[in-house]
């Protein structure tokens, strides 16, 4: 199979970049997206990870074997096509290509056809096909966003004083709670996936200052939702000497950059999705901030307006249709704060006004889409903490290191967590957390 192009002598272009070659002949390396024909003209669509174009071959401009190489081509087959490159207000792209001629790389043969036509397919049958699903516009784009997306995080982190410093997967004990964890044997000692890399990177604060960690991790959720996913990546800072309101300034700077960022440079793709851009826009600080009380009001509120199901009472977490409820209210991130301690992790530090209450934040983007990020002030005192393991029942052993934190010059600190698939769903607009990383792991999902 020829790797390079043999062939063919003009330069090799990529679509993305054809516009730089307009009234020259180039050499484009993909794969053929889909076939149109009319009489004597054949209209191949051209793919080739960067973008796609439409080739235009009238059957008395080329050599009959060209011709024939490309009515008969199957889709998904791989090409090689040199063409010459032509301005068109009407492409999607602004361009089309005059092709001169082809070679075919590989043909997917008649007997065994692409299994994904553009006709509609269930989404069980695209997911047992995720592999080749990638492979289209939609979700090439989406892909795009997600890499612009992990960029800007890392980006708007660098840019402001953050060191990045890299937790362990392979931890000997629970984050976010005992409920969620993945076992792993560890050489006969019992280990787990990491939830979290938050414990970890508190102690690099203390080294650093600033920090943040950007990996994946993973809960052994048994959530069947739109928004969970068994391994998802996750970005965190954690600061040093940082209040909660530290943080909350954080969190929508950090939302506002990314939208920003992906309006920028990722329009088009956003515009393939189906993005309303409107919506992306009115993304500023600061966010609207409320504290659980409110939201619980607002919440009863819903309920007797008969926008709610279920009557909220006092004392709960925020389920998925209240996040989505409370969401919707908002046409930008809302922040609240100060939930119950009760319903919150072990390591919050505890409001000095309101001790039953936790100095954290969880973040819910609009549109319904509710929690994308969840933070804190972190328990400062040794004893107090200590305390919390105990009754939460964690193995006081395991956290040796992290209670030694806090005999050290222990600090008022925060940090939060944000799920990179909860933003892409969000700024894509997408239904399901499943189309915002190549391979989902999801409760019923390990394949392919
Ligand atoms: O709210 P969570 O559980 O917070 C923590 O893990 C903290 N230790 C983070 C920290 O303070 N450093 O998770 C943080 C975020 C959520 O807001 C959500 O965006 C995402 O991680 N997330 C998930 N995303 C997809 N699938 C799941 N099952 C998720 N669980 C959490
Ligand atoms: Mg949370």
């Amino acid at each position: 199979m020829p790797a390079t192009n043999e062939i063919m002598s003009a330069p090799i272009s990529t679509i993305a970049e054809i516009g730089k070659h307009d009234g020259q002949s180039v050499t484009i390396r993909g794969w053929l997206y889909n076939l149109r024909e009319s009489g004597k003209l054949l209209f191949p669509q051209f793919r080739d990870g960067s973008g796609v174009i439409q080739g235009v071959v009238p059957k008395n401009a080329v050599p009959p074997e060209v011709f024939d190489a490309i009515k008969g081509l199957t889709q998904e087959s791989s090409v090689i096509v040199e063409g010459k490159v032509r301005a068109d207000k009407r492409a999607p792209g602004g361009y089309e290509l005059d092709v001169s001629n082809v070679q075919v790389v590989q043909r997917v043969p008649e007997a065994t056809p692409y299994p994904i036509t553009p006709k509609e397919h269930g989404v069980d049958f695209l997911m047992e096909h995720r592999h080749l699903w990638l492979r289209s516009q939609r979700q090439a784009s989406i892909l795009r966003v997600r890499a612009e997306i992990i960029r800007a995080a890392r980006d708007f982190f660098d840019s402001n004083g953050f060191t990045l410093t890299d937790p362990p997967i392979l931890t000997p004990a629970a984050c976010e709670g005992t409920s969620t964890l993945f076992p792993v044997d560890y050489f006969e000692e019992q280990a787990f996936l990491t939830q979290s890399g938050q414990l970890y990177i508190e102690a690099t604060a203390m080294a650093l200052g600033k920090v943040y960690s950007f990996g994946p991790t993973f809960r052994a959720e048994k959530s069947k939702t739109r928004r969970h996913l068994t391994e998802f990546w996750m970005v965190e800072p954690e600061v040093a000497y940082a209040t909660l309101d530290d943080l909350m300034e954080l969190a929508e700077g950090l939302l506002t950059f990314l939208v920003k960022k992906c309006l920028e440079k990722r329009r088009a793709d956003l515009l393939t999705i189906g993005r309303d851009l409107t919506k992306l826009e009115k993304i500023e600080t600061p966010f609207p901030r409320i504290t659980y009380d409110e939201a619980v009001s607002q919440l009863q509120e819903g309920h007797a307006q008969g926008k709610l199901e279920n009557k909220f009472e006092w004392g709960g977490d925020l389920g998925s249709p209240d996040e989505t409820y409370l969401s919707s209210l908002y046409d930008r991130p809302v922040m609240i704060h100060r939930y119950p301690a009760a319903v919150k992790a072990f390591y919050m530090e505890p409001d000095p006004q309101r001790s039953e209450l936790a100095l954290c934040v969880d973040v819910l983007a609009p549109e319904g889409y509710g929690e994308i990020i969840g933070g804190s002030q972190r328990m400062a005192s040794h004893d107090l903490l200590l305390q919390r393991i105990r009754e939460h029942n964690l193995p006081e052993e395991a956290f040796k290191w992290y209670l030694d934190l806090r005999k050290f010059g222990s600090v008022p600190h925060s940090g939060f967590g944000m799920g990179i698939e909860r933003a892409v769903a969000w700024i894509c607009g997408l239904e399901h957390v499943r189309e915002t990383i190549p391979f989902p792991r999801m409760l019923h999902r390990l394949y392919p």
